[in-house]
């Protein structure tokens, strides 16, 4: 099987007041090298929960279950002399057992992050340079001061920053939204991982700078042969980065496949709801979803979208709808799909 990634019955349960909820439920896809696989959905459906937790980020308490396994640099993909973990070149790791030193070997090297807000990633009182060099540095010891500093300034050039050498010696607050955006992106590629996470990168820029972003990370994600999670709430951003979608509702993937199919022909009424709430697809009147998100603590026994849905029958309330198949790349969790494609889930 040709994933770098390949995610399985993925659960993360939190304690509450009101007892354990589920924002990540039996949560299951893979990824391929050089894929984007986008993810979709409202606020609140578990988003930035999953990946969290394939980062092992989860709150203090939280419970995980379920795999995530992350597969191995193929051989001659490997950087001989500079790979200090023969483990991790050689065997596949599961993400959700993995101890804090795997992680830490594993965070930036094989995956990185990147976020809405890129002070959660930028330290305020350290030059951005400097902040590169440690990413690299704390994956590759033996590299020399000067070395590390001149693939700190290359990293920020590779992220199409202006004056990368200048800007290197600054602070963050002296570098505008884009520029920080800009400079968070090549501290999160620094160390050369596989796999880039972006949670809502382009959320809070405003439009031109978003394009500008989206067009950098298209373009990277490509010359880097980058495999991107991309979270966003928006099925239009998805569209211009990914070529599959997964949309998640109350922490489960109600709807998956080939972008441009689900564009064209969503089979989850929430996905219908999803592009008609969304200006950039919707050419008519754009249309929020009825009702809000539940509560986690409140699901209904059924689908969770019954409360909202216009379709909702009697067997939707039933018990959670399997994920069904609507052809062999394109599933949906919804009784609408016709009953003969249900996957053995
Ligand atoms: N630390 C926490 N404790 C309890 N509930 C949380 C915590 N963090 C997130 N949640 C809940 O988990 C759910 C999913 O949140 P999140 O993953 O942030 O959603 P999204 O990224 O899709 O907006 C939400 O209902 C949120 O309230
Ligand atoms: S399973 Fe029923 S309630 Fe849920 S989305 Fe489909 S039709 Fe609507
Ligand atoms: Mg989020």
């Amino acid at each position: 099987m040709n994933a770098l990634l390949d995610v399985r019955g993925l659960t993360v349960e939190l304690p509450t007041e009101r007892g354990w909820i589920r924002p990540v439920n039996d949560v299951t896809f893979t990824l391929a090298p050089g894929e984007t696989l986008g993810i979709v959905g409202e606020s609140g459906s578990g988003k930035t929960m999953l990946v969290l937790a394939l980062m092992g980020l989860t709150p203090p308490g939280a419970r995980r279950t379920g795999e995530a396994w992350l597969y191995p640099r193929s051989s001659n993909g490997n950087r001989s002399g500079t790979d200090n973990s023969v483990q991790r070149s050689t065997r596949r790791t599961d993400l959700t057992v993995a101890n804090s030193e795997q992680i830490r070997a594993i965070r930036g090297r094989e995956i990185a992050m990147i976020f809405q807000e890129p002070m959660t990633a930028l330290n305020p009182v350290m030059r951005v340079g400097a902040q590169i060099e440690e990413a690299i540095t704390v994956h590759e010891a033996r590299v020399s001061a000067a070395e590390a500093h001149r693939l700190a300034v290359a990293a920020l050039e590779r992220a199409s920053v202006p004056e990368p050498a200048l800007r290197a010696r600054q602070y963050p607050h002296q570098l505008s939204g884009g520029l920080r955006q800009r400079a968070m992106i090549a501290m999160a590629l620094a160390a050369g991982p596989r796999i880039l996470i972006a949670d809502e990168p382009t959320t809070a820029l405003d439009v031109t700078v978003q394009k500008q972003i989206l067009e950098l990370l298209v373009n990277l994600q490509r010359d880097l042969g980058l495999a991107m999670i991309f979270i966003t709430h928006d099925l239009g951003v998805v569209a211009q980065v990914a070529a599959r979608v997964a949309v998640m509702y109350a922490g489960r993937i109600v709807e998956e496949g080939p972008v441009q199919e689900i564009l064209r022909d969503p089979r989850h009424p929430y996905t219908v709801g999803l592009l008609r709430a969304a200006p950039r697809l919707e050419r008519g009147k754009v249309t929020p979803i009825p009702g809000t998100v539940p509560s986690l603590n409140a699901l209904p026994p059924g689908c969770a979208f019954a409360p909202r849905c216009e379709f909702r029958r009697t067997e939707c309330d039933e018990r959670v709808p399997d994920l069904r198949r609507v052809n062999a790349e394109h599933t949906a969790r919804c009784v609408l799909v016709a009953a003969e494609g249900a996957l053995s889930t």
